[in-house]
């Protein structure tokens, strides 16, 4: 896909997953989702890629909320392995012998659409969470319940809120992902064609 349907432009979460939903029924077995996230870990920089070992669902609601489908899924789906450990390491034996430094950690997901506060900021961190973003969360919980394997990475487009003393500006993210195109691009590929 190019872009995505995003919960803070008034979709219900049905729609935001959707797609995932449609790649699912017409066979699709894995995903592979990339984003633009704060860093929250103030040892990651802006142009950095983030492998996302897992996440934290801060959005206040959920795309399996509903009546279930036990022929698509269970209606309590497991968790502890969203995103697949053998892609993950899939992930950094590429990243490495391509020589890209492949940074690891937890993405947690809020509505937006505002960036956060320096508070917020700081509560996921003690939370737990290397980065922030506005998406990813609702269709990776979907691609779980359809058992997909998935893959995630992220690019830190910019020091969460607090960190750096500056605005941070949607210029800044947009800019920041096209410095990483090239090299997010090489690794996907690498990836594609290992798998
Ligand atoms: N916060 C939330 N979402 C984002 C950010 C951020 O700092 N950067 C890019 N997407």
């Amino acid at each position: 896909m190019q872009g995505r349907f995003h919960f803070y432009e008034g979709y219900p979460m049905s729609d935001v997953v959707l797609p995932v939903q449609v790649m699912a029924d017409l066979g699709a077995k894995t995903l592979i989702v990339s984003n633009a996230a704060g860093g929250v870990n103030t040892n990651f920089s802006p142009g950095d890629l983030m492998l996302i070992d897992d996440h934290i669902n801060h959005m206040h609601s959920h795309p399996l909320i509903g009546p279930n489908d036990d022929t698509i899924g269970p209606r309590f789906p497991d968790m502890s392995t969203a995103y697949d450990r053998a892609y993950k390491q899939l992930a950094k034996q590429e990243a490495e012998k391509l020589g890209l430094q492949l940074k690891e950690g937890v993405y947690v997901g809020t509505t937006g659409p505002t960036y956060e506060t320096p508070a917020e900021v700081r509560m996921f961190r003690t939370l737990g969470a290397d980065a922030v973003g506005m998406s990813t969360v609702p269709e990776v919980i979907v691609a779980v319940h359809r058992n997909m394997r998935v893959l995630g990475i992220s690019c830190i487009s910019n020091a969460a809120a607090g960190i750096l003393d500056q605005p941070l500006s949607h210029e800044e993210v947009i800019e920041t992902t096209n410095e990483v195109k090239g090299n997010f691009l090489t690794l996907v590929r690498a990836i594609v064609r290992s798998i």
